[in-house]
């Protein structure tokens, strides 16, 4: 596809000029995707009539998980395991470049999260887990219950075992965004309440609002950091702890199809009281804000990257995983963009996977 002269075309009033792109959708994605093209002389527009960054990018947890949601994932994409570990591995680069493009500190943590057990359930959801892992010869570390409390002295004798993951770190996802929009605006990006023009070069990074893809709400709560807290991402089944710097994050429900970006008083009660029998001192943790975030979800949870008719690329439906995917994502859009193939794994999410399996 000659994408790079659809490109050139659309500024063919201006010879010379770097081509002018529109990206639509000025979340995690589109701004990643913005920073990353402006970086590379192409001229960007992000378009989007709600406020950059406030949407999933805000409402995430900001873990970068490759583990945990994708090397056991039933039913998904059978390579989001290793784009995911491809994903993490930019993330140390990423950020410091991010740093030093604005000074914003990202709260990057490479510790690894503590994935625990307080059933038979999980303890067998964290042997599956590891079997995994050990199949795809990435190293994950078992632990005894009382090997878990000796790493995270605040959790409980609910903690029945442990699963250690080096590939699961986390960052300050709203320090992330709030970054990209200053980095983005010092690389020349503009930010446009509109709708783009028609006739221009077009990334679609619309996350749920994209064709195909399906909403999966999920509530948020986050405390005060002053209670005792664990000092790394723990997680046991659906239920997760993020300690950032000024919070403590407890997530999440998935709830297919909901949309609202309010949380619910009675699920945010069950969140704090799930969390605190993990860890009994965040019983006393005083509630700052509880949310909904909206996840998008492709039918194989990996994201559609990639053309999907001339001059239009999308990149949107990275459900649990889109602050993890942010930086590999906009290195294969700017690649493409700007006339490149996208490599062989890159080319396993394109979007037309799903019109290729229907009859
Ligand atoms: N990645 C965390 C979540 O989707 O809840």
């Amino acid at each position: 596809m000659l994408c790079l002269d659809e490109m050139t075309a659309a500024s063919a009033d201006r010879p010379g000029r770097a081509p002018d792109i529109a990206i639509i959708g000025a979340g995690i994605i589109g701004l990643s995707c913005a920073w990353a093209l402006a970086r590379r002389g192409a001229r960007i527009t992000v378009y989007d009539t709600a406020a950059p960054g406030r949407g999933a990018s805000w409402a995430a947890a900001g873990m970068l998980a490759p583990g945990f949601e994708a090397a056991g994932e039933q039913g998904a994409h059978p390579e989001l395991f290793e784009f995911c570990l491809a994903g993490a591995a930019l993330w140390p680069d990423f950020a410091d470049a991010l740093t030093a493009a604005t000074g914003v500190a990202l709260g990057f943590d490479k510790t690894p999260t503590l994935a625990i057990a307080t059933c038979a359930g999980e303890a067998a959801r964290l042997a599956a887990l590891e079997a995994a892992l050990a199949a795809k010869g990435v190293a994950s570390e078992a632990l005894l219950a009382s090997e878990a409390r000796a790493l995270e002295p605040t959790l409980s004798g609910e903690t029945e075992g442990g699963l250690l993951l080096p590939t699961d770190m986390q960052v300050d996802n709203r320090a992330v965004v709030a970054a990209l929009i200053d980095a983005a605006r010092q690389a020349g990006v503009a930010f446009a309440d509109a709708e783009p023009p028609e006739a221009a070069v077009r990334i679609q990074c619309t996350g749920w609002r994209t064709k195909g893809v399906a909403p999966v709400g999920g509530q948020v709560v986050s405390l005060s950091p002053d209670a005792g807290r664990p000092t790394r991402v723990v997680r046991a089944g659906d239920l997760y702890i993020v300690p950032k710097s000024d919070r403590t994050l407890i997530g999440a429900t998935v709830e297919p199809g909901r949309t609202r970006g309010d949380a619910d008083a009675e699920i945010v009660a069950d969140l704090q009281a799930r969390a605190a029998r993990l860890c009994p001192t965040l019983a006393a943790g005083g509630v700052l804000e509880a949310w909904a975030g909206v996840r998008p979800a492709t039918p194989d949870h990996a994201p559609m990257i990639g053309w999907t008719a001339p001059a239009r690329l999308v990149a949107t439906g990275h459900y649990r995983n889109g602050v993890l995917l942010a930086p590999i994502t906009a290195e294969i859009v700017a690649d493409m963009a700007l006339g490149g193939a996208p490599s062989e794994l890159a080319a396993a999410f394109a979007p037309d996977r799903f019109a290729a399996a229907t009859p």
